[in-house]
């Protein structure tokens, strides 16, 4: 890993979790006269450098939007291009992972996920499970609004069966339903491409992210424009609703 944290950067107030919506790569292949998975595959390419910097970081979680639950409306060229390039980066990459300590994780309906796509993603987990340095987390197939319902609908579920009671359900109760509970809200939450909108990401988790959206291109992301959003992260007072 070649990435040192700029002295500017204050290391006692890194997010721990770090959410990106990874947008442009159609726009950054069109601006070049080519095929948007020309895009999506430079996109690819801009991943590590920015994994390796948040391992240097210390951010114990990145969760990097690659496929939302609406993206099934793209072409069938670009949707099995994205699973093509999914298949592809696992294998490129899943002993890295394991060698740098960097756990695999997946939010999303992956029983909706074709083979062998699917039991692909799920390798990665397993043979990831144990690592603890970053866990970084894919958000595949990710709808924060089918999160939300699929949490409500595993709460039902327990009701049904005695578990639960209807009164027992609140805040907590839904935090603990939904994909990974174990995973701090993001702290930060930055978008590329030049948009400013959510999207259906994290729509739960996110209550309280500090958003950076930046105009630079996904594929054109580096550890740099990282350390730029952690900046302008580390400028803003987070006040939870109180009056500070
Ligand atoms: C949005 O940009 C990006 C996506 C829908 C795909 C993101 C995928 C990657 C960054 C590659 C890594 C993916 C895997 C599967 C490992 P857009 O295409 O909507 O850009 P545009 O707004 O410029 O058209």
């Amino acid at each position: 890993m070649d990435y040192t944290p700029s002295a500017d950067i204050d290391l006692q107030n890194i997010p721990r979790h770090i959410a990106i919506i990874m947008d442009g790569n159609g726009r950054w292949a069109k601006a070049r006269h080519m095929p948007r998975l020309y895009g999506h595959g430079n996109g690819y390419r801009a991943i590590r450098p920015v994994v390796e910097a948040c391992c240097e970081l210390n951010v114990s979680v990145l969760s990097l939007y690659a496929f939302s639950s609406e993206n099934w409306k793209r072409s069938q060229h670009e949707v099995s291009g994205l699973m093509a390039l999914l298949r592809t980066a696992l294998k490129q990459q899943y002993k890295y992972m394991k060698e740098y300590g960097i756990r695999f994780t997946v939010s999303g309906r992956a029983e909706e996920i074709a083979e062998p796509y699917r039991t692909i993603m799920q390798d990665a987990i397993d043979y990831t499970a144990d690592c603890s340095k970053l866990t970084l987390n894919l958000c595949f197939n990710y709808g924060g609004r089918n999160e939300i319902a699929d949490a409500a609908r595993t709460l039902a579920e327990k009701c049904l069966s005695g578990e639960l009671k209807p009164e027992d359900i609140d805040e907590g109760a839904l935090c603990g339903a939904m994909y990974h509970p174990e995973f701090p809200d993001p702290e930060l939450l930055i978008r590329t491409g030049g948009e400013m909108r959510l999207s259906n990401f994290l729509l739960w988790e996110a209550a309280y992210s500090e958003l950076v959206c930046t105009s630079v291109l996904w594929p054109d992301f580096s550890p740099q424009v990282l350390e730029d959003c952690i900046r302008q992260y580390q400028k803003r007072t987070r006040k939870f609703g109180d009056a500070k």
